[in-house]
């Protein structure tokens, strides 16, 4: 299980928001995907339409280590493949257990090695309580750092890149690997605003390829999706028109933010212990236009040629290459497969993943 970290130093720069989307479209890539709300706020919690309530989520786990930190009895079914571990108010209490426990750094990594076989990915939200970051950051394999593209919080962008290396260093924990896989992303608040160009500039300069090359839009259907607890990409499948521009560029700054995440993680042809999707093909599916869809989706998406994906799958190149040949001639399977909540019951058919709903 990858760890990322959605974290800033700043408020209000779209951290939960961002997380809430990146672990919905991990999840859209038949990834199995945990968001974790280590925020008190528990505004994840409220974007997942989860409980909000004390004692449902992260502040239970914390709440008396070692006995409490198995999470399993608060993981709740957001939609497929993606389970929320929700936060409350009441978080509130685990900064003085974080900094007086023994190994109070280590436990959120300790809460998430019980359930690191069961998740590709897990996504924490954090919020701004030192000692809670603190832990999150030791935990994380990944930072993802949002800023919004004007000068006072563009000036912060990196502040948790220093963190972390503190945090880690004073732990005697290795921070080279975080570094490199950590992004940056930026949040353009004014469409043709010559002050927002500017600090982009500069931030690519400070920070070179760190900075997510995706910048993503303003646009008030972002908000509108978080009040309504859906993903900006459900929002716009249940609301969106074919003109609304501004909906649709947001729909892919995040799919394209989730790419260049993947890209940062190394998640590549070789590591595919997460494509579940791959595992659960039934490959002898009479219908074999949707056996060659699916595995079409996982070869472009891994970026696999016939030979690693006959690899993969444990058949011949001549299968392979017949199979995605018959695809070709009979792309009807391409609909039924499409991992989006329009055809959930194809997916489900497919992975056997949970149906949406909350579970404790
Ligand atoms: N790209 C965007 N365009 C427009 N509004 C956005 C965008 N991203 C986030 N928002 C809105 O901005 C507000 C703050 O976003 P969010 O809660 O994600 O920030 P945060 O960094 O998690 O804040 P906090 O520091 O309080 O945890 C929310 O109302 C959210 O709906
Ligand atoms: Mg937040």
């Amino acid at each position: 299980m990858r760890v990322l970290a959605v974290t800033a130093n700043k408020g209000g720069v779209g951290k939960s928001t961002l997380a809430f989307q990146v672990a919905a479209e991990l999840a859209r890539r038949g990834l199995r995907v945990l968001a974790v709300d280590a925020d008190k706020q528990a505004d994840l919690t409220r974007y997942a339409r989860g409980p909000r309530l004390a004692g449902m989520g992260l502040d239970a786990v914390l709440a008396d280590p070692p006995a409490s930190l198995d999470p399993r009895p608060y993981i709740g079914s957001v939609s497929d493949n993606l389970d929320l571990l929700g936060s409350s108010p009441r978080l509130a209490d685990a900064d003085l257990v974080l900094q007086s426990a023994q190994g109070g750094p280590f436990l959120i990594q300790r809460c998430l090695a019980v359930v690191a076989g069961a998740y590709d990915w897990a996504v924490i939200d954090t919020g701004h309580s030192e000692p809670v970051i603190a832990a999150v950051l030791v935990a994380a394999d990944q930072l993802l750092m949002p800023t919004t593209a004007s000068s006072p919080d563009a000036r912060h962008a990196g502040d948790m890149l220093q963190t972390a290396v503190r945090v880690r260093e004073e732990l005697g924990l290795e921070t080279g690997d975080l570094l490199q896989r950590s992004l940056i992303t930026i949040w353009r608040r004014q469409h043709n605003g010559v002050a927002d160009a500017e600090v982009i500039e500069n931030l690519q300069d400070r920070f070179g390829d760190l900075v997510c090359p995706v910048v993503i839009p303003h646009s008030s259907r972002i908000s509108e999706a978080n009040d309504q607890r859906l993903t900006v990409r459900e929002h716009a499948e249940m609301f969106g028109t074919a003109r609304d521009r501004p909906l649709r560029a947001a729909v892919d700054a995040y799919e394209a933010v989730t790419d260049h995440l993947l890209a940062r993680a190394g998640v590549a042809a070789g590591d595919l212990s997460g494509l579940r999707l791959l595992e659960e093909i039934d490959l002898d599916e009479p219908d074999l236009a949707r056996v060659a869809s699916a595995i079409r989706r996982v070869k472009s998406r891994r970026g696999l040629d016939d030979d690693e994906l006959a690899e993969v799958l444990g058949r011949s190149l001549d299968w392979v290459r017949h199979t995605l040949a018959f695809g070709a001639r009979h792309p009807e399977g391409e609909d039924r497969l499409t991992i989006r909540p329009r055809s959930r019951v194809a997916v489900r058919e497919l992975t056997g993943s949970r149906p949406p709903r909350w579970r404790p």
